[in-house]
């Protein structure tokens, strides 16, 4: 059995496909970063003196993760219904059940930090990219295209998640940070769940590749213009932005779709 924290697009499909696909898999993944956290975090961690300009952006950068994470939430679950088989089922009904967690968790976050409405305000400050985005992954669902929609949701769009949490959580407050470190590592195993998915596709069928290019082609933009977005609501320096934007584009070309 392989470790829950290994790097998942490194091992062999066959081990892959036996363990990973399975929630005995996932329960013991979770065990070790959620037992003692409720809500994504220690409830003995300190909320520090925000100032008021402070704890807005941190409000704004919060709700376009909660747009995020909803889509992928809708992603996941819709995805579900169009994959090939039931150990991928299985696997998607885990990524479901993460995806769920951490959109509760950026909620409770936006309450602590004095919002009163959080679905609204996630709704009021999300971004077009992200909304645009939004409508091309669940339409991929909607139509069963399956190498799109897993490209869109498991490689793409947890990329990106993925690169935007860890530069987040290295500047954060406590609090933010424990609950981003506990997504990341979620995100890390749904985009290697991707890789694999699709790398073992790719390799039987050129055709895939040229399609699944034009996908990026697509969506690479909306990511990148929802980062600058989280980064001004950050007031990140440029230096900032560019490794963000590369460590996005790193993550999703390492399947050789460039
Ligand atoms: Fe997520
Ligand atoms: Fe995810």
């Amino acid at each position: 059995m392989p470790e829950p924290t290994q790097d998942l697009h490194a091992l062999p499909p066959e081990v892959f496909a036996e363990h990973v696909h399975s929630f005995e898999f996932w329960f013991g993944a979770v065990q070790g970063y959620l037992e003692g956290r409720p809500y994504g975090h220690h409830a003995d961690l300190a909320e520090p003196a925000w100032s008021d300009a402070e704890r807005e952006r941190l409000v704004t950068v919060l709700c376009h993760y909660g747009l995020g994470e909803t889509l992928a939430l809708e992603g996941a679950s819709g995805l579900i219904r169009v994959a090939p088989n039931r150990p991928t089922q299985v696997f998607l009904a885990t990524q479901t059940v993460d995806e769920g967690r951490h959109l509760e968790v950026l909620i409770h976050r936006l309450s602590e930090l004095g919002v009163a409405a959080p679905e609204a305000e996630i709704a009021r400050r999300a971004s077009p990219e992200l909304q645009r985005f939004r409508e091309r992954l669940l339409g991929f669902v909607d139509s069963g295209d399956w190498d799109a929609a897993l490209f869109a949701q498991n490689v793409i769009l947890e990329s990106a998640e993925f690169a935007v949490f860890h530069r987040h959580a290295r500047g954060a407050d406590p609090i933010t940070r424990e609950v981003l470190l506990g997504i990341i590592k979620d995100e890390r195993r749904h985009l290697g769940f991707g890789e694999n998915e699709l790398g073992r596709r790719l390799a039987r069928a050129d055709s895939l590749r040229v399609r699944l290019r034009r996908v990026r082609a697509e969506l690479d933009p909306l990511v990148l213009a929802s980062f600058a977005r989280t980064l001004d609501a950050l007031g990140a320096p440029d230096a900032e932005r560019t490794e963000l934007g590369r460590d996005y584009l790193n993550a999703v070309g390492r399947l050789g779709i460039a």
